[in-house]
Order: C-alpha cells, then sequence, then structure tokens
C-alpha cells in the first residue's frame, strides 16, 4: 500500500467575534490508497473540518497537509482546484444538487467543469449512462432532483463523485438525510463501487453500523485523534 494523504501536526484554528476555536488540535494521520475509513464523533468534535482538510478545500492554520507526498502548502489555488475537480470526489449530507439539472447533467458537471470544450465526448456521454445503469438510475436520467427521492438524490450525488474516476471519495454524513434501511443501500453501493474501482473512501457517520464496515474508524474528540 502507499500513502494517498497524510496530515502531519495539523491545527485548525477558526476566529469568530475575537475568539479562537481550535477546532482540530495536533493531528497527524496517514491514510492509504484503497483505504475505507469512517470518521466518527461528537457534533462540534471536528469532523467536518478534519474532512475539509483532507479534500484541500481549506488550509490549516499550521502543519502539513501532504498529497500524494507532496506538500500542499505550496500548490497555488489553480492547481488545488484541478486536484479538487479530477481527483477528489465529494458528497454531502444534502446532496447539493443543481436543482434546475437533470440528474444525468448533475453527474455529468463535473466533466464540463473541468474542460474547455462546450459538450461530452462520446465517451464521457458513455460513462455517465454506464454510471446511471450502475447507480440504478436510467430511468430518472432525465428528472430533474425535485423529481426524485432522497435516496435516488444521494445517488445522483454519488455519481457525481464517481465521474471523474476520483482517487479519493469524502462523504460528510452521506446518510444523514435518509431513513436507515436506505443509508444502509446507499453505503453498500458506495463500499461496492469504491473497492471496484480501488477508490480511498472516507466517511464521515454517526451511525455505528455503518462505522464498522470501514477498514478503520478514526474518532475525534475535541479536535484530537486518540
Ligand atoms: N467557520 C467557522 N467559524 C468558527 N468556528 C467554526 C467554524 N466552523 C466550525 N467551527 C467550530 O469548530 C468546531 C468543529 O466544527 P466541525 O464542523 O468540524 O464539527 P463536526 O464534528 O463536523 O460537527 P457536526 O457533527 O455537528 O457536523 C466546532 O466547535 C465549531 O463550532
Ligand atoms: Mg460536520
Amino acid at each position: 500500500m502507499s500513502k494517498l494523504l497524510e496530515l502531519h501536526q495539523v491545527n485548525k484554528t477558526y476566529s469568530l467575534n475575537q475568539n479562537q476555536v481550535l477546532a482540530l488540535n495536533n493531528v497527524s494521520l496517514e491514510i492509504q490508497k484503497g483505504e475505507f475509513i469512517a470518521i466518527v464523533g461528537a457534533s462540534g468534535s471536528g469532523k467536518s473540518t478534519l474532512l475539509h482538510l483532507l479534500g484541500l478545500l481549506d488550509q490549516p492554520s499550521s502543519g502539513e497537509v501532504i498529497w500524494n507526498g507532496h506538500k500542499t502548502k505550496s500548490f497555488s489555488e489553480k492547481k488545488l482546484a484541478t486536484i479538487r475537480n479530477q481527483q477528489i470526489g465529494f458528497i454531502f449530507q444534502d446532496f447539493l444538487l443543481l436543482e434546475e439539472l437533470s440528474v444525468f447533467e448533475n453527474i455529468a458537471l463535473p466533466l464540463l467543469i473541468g474542460s474547455s470544450k462546450a459538450g461530452l465526448t462520446k465517451e464521457q456521454h458513455d460513462r455517465v449512462l454506464k454510471l446511471l445503469a450502475e447507480l440504478g438510475l436510467e430511468e430518472r436520467a432525465h428528472h430533474r432532483p425535485a423529481q426524485i427521492s432522497g435516496g435516488q438524490k444521494q445517488r445522483t450525488a454519488i455519481g457525481r463523485a464517481l465521474i471523474n474516476q476520483p482517487k479519493i471519495i469524502l462523504a460528510d454524513e452521506p446518510t444523514g438525510n435518509l431513513d436507515s434501511k436506505t443509508g444502509q443501500q446507499i453505503i453498500q453501493l458506495l463500499t461496492k463501487i469504491a473497492k471496484q474501482e480501488n477508490i480511498t473512501l472516507i466517511v464521515v457517520t454517526h451511525d455505528e453500523h455503518l462505522a464498522k464496515l470501514a477498514d478503520r474508524i478514526i474518532k475525534i474528540t475535541d479536535g484530537q485523534i486518540k
């Protein structure tokens, strides 16, 4: 196995009205390629903050975030944006789909963001169709988010996270807005595809059953990993 991401003595402080909140306190960890990790901890313990740093969405106040062996501190905003678009897939609790786009278009969106061309190539179009089939969404391809169920919305968000064949998927409470049965199905689907394509998977969850499915559980308490 080789390392995809490393945090070295990372601190993250938020400033709010002259108060400082230490959201992450001296966190070091290594994530291997292909690993499935669950992040658990109480509300406010720092899980989303950790996920944002791992997804290169935010920078630490001190310490190093190392992506594929390279310190990210020196990366330009453009380089960070390219990595986020092409190598990292994000899934959020409230799906964050674009309401005016269809299921097909929501899944295809990251392909268009990263491209100078106006439309999809034949190959890209076929990949969207393949993912729609894999996610059981073929018959909803031309529906908009308002016209599908919560589980289907989350499957659409998974499709969008997978479309660029990322190295890693980061999911923040991906089943938080779903009933437990649908949530389980979503996680089964996500873990199956991640294993199949050797994608590293990091899932923040409150659900113990879900956490137990992971190769490793990272517990965070008051910004610290113990
Ligand atoms: N932008 C911000 N400005 C100030 N404080 C923040 C900010 N974002 C988060 N915090 C604080 O940092 C701490 C960690 O927040 P974080 O969102 O990482 O927690 P969490 O573990 O994801 O919680 P939850 O389970 O409720 O989503 C909390 O005390 C929170 O209030
Ligand atoms: Mg959170």
